[in-house]
């Protein structure tokens, strides 16, 4: 069976995704299934090659290299889930008369979204496979739009009873037009620290920790800059954060390990995630797993976790973040429903391999 492992993407995660998909190529039961490449360069082109289950096709120097050699991925959202893999060469040389390299026709038997953040976890790729009639791994498109847009997130959490921390919302046109009016609505509910968020990003993209009035005017313009709607978050004073993964669907859901992942800074940047850190060893931070927290904590973040799995539809695998006051009370702070290396390292200490996850995976995505 032929399993689609969809990437890159016009996203600020971009980078984030391509390790997510080697990773998932890498570890795929080759039994079972075949990897296909979909890569979607940051053109928005999608393309397709077996280099690309090599780490090495997406060096800087090797990249464009690699596109011009690679199939285009003519894949229409027509019933049927086939996909056209259309050599570039043959294309261009068929203008001329000489022999056309063929494109070929792959039947797609799931699809495995792999791509972070805008259009790659946010509905638009799973509605594009909703129409392409092809059974994908992650959440719905209501699942998916729901955990990508953090202010509507917060209010589907809120409405389920799941704790959530204090927030304030606002468009970057009243920001614009009124920059005093939207720091007095914000200081009027919350206090410093506060932290400052696109609505609608990922990776600890565009997000700032504010102290004072001057560090919240200047976050805000930062996190207005990638999206037109701006969340405040009131900071939990020395909070441990701790994530969890829930697996499966509405009915069989499951929580994994609890995490703590520990870092030197007051909260994990992109930086902090994805940059600093080995790549190919999960994310780069350290963690601790299991989290050593209380088993009253933990039940309730375990409790909550599958809680906020349910509220938003998502389906597949996700990973739930919350914040830990020091009087132990626990917040969700967001669901992601196609988190960084699928999570998989929360799975395997229970005994789940990677490559099991998958298989799992595409399973709920047939069902
Ligand atoms: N958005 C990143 C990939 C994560 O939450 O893991
Ligand atoms: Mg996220």
């Amino acid at each position: 069976e032929t399993v689609a492992v969809i990437f890159g993407g016009r996203s600020v995660e971009h980078e984030v995704s391509v390790v997510t998909a080697l990773q998932v190529m890498e570890n795929l039961d080759r039994d079972r299934f075949t990897p296909l490449p979909v890569y979607i360069a940051k053109t928005g082109v999608w393309y397709s090659s077996p280099a690309m289950l090599n780490i090495d096709a997406f060096r800087k120097e090797r990249l464009a290299q690699t596109l011009a050699e690679a199939d285009l991925v003519h894949w229409l959202p027509v019933p049927g889930g086939v996909v056209r893999l259309v050599p570039q060469q043959g294309e261009r040389r068929g203008w001329f008369g000489a022999r056309r390299a063929e494109a070929r026709e792959v039947k797609v038997a799931c699809a495995i979204p792999a791509a972070h953040g805008t259009y790659g976890e946010d509905g638009s790729l799973q509605g594009f496979l909703e129409l392409a009639d092809v059974p994908y791994t992650s959440a719905g498109v209501v699942g998916s739009a729901v955990g990508m847009d953090k202010i509507v997130m917060k209010k589907v959490f809120a409405a389920a009873g799941i704790p959530i921390v204090p927030y304030e919302w606002f468009t970057r046109e009243a920001w614009q037009n009124d920059p005093d009016g939207v720091v007095a609505q914000v200081e009027a509910r919350l206090t410093y620290p506060m932290f400052v968020k696109p609505s609608n990003l990922g990776s600890s993209v565009g997000i700032t920790r504010a102290d004072d009035a001057s560090q919240l005017r200047r976050g805000i313009e930062i996190a207005a800059h990638y999206d037109e709607r701006i969340l405040v978050e009131q900071g939990v004073d020395q909070a441990v954060e701790v994530n969890v993964s829930v697996l499966g669907d509405e009915y069989t859901c499951r929580p994994s390990w609890i995490e703590r992942p520990v870092s030197w800074e007051s909260f994990l940047t992109y930086e902090d995630k994805y940059i600093r850190g080995n790549f190919n060893k999960g994310q780069g931070v350290a963690r601790e797993i299991p989290a050593n927290i209380p088993a009253r904590v933990a039940e309730q973040v375990a409790a909550f976790a599958v809680q906020a799995f349910r509220a938003v539809h998502a389906r597949g695998v996700v990973r739930v973040d919350f914040l830990i006051s020091r009087e132990e009370q626990v917040y969700v702070n967001e669901i992601n429903t196609i988190p960084g290396s699928f999570a998989f390292y929360l799975w395997e200490p229970a005994g789940l391999s990677y490559r099991d996850l998958l298989s799992e995976l595409i399973e709920i995505a047939k069902r």
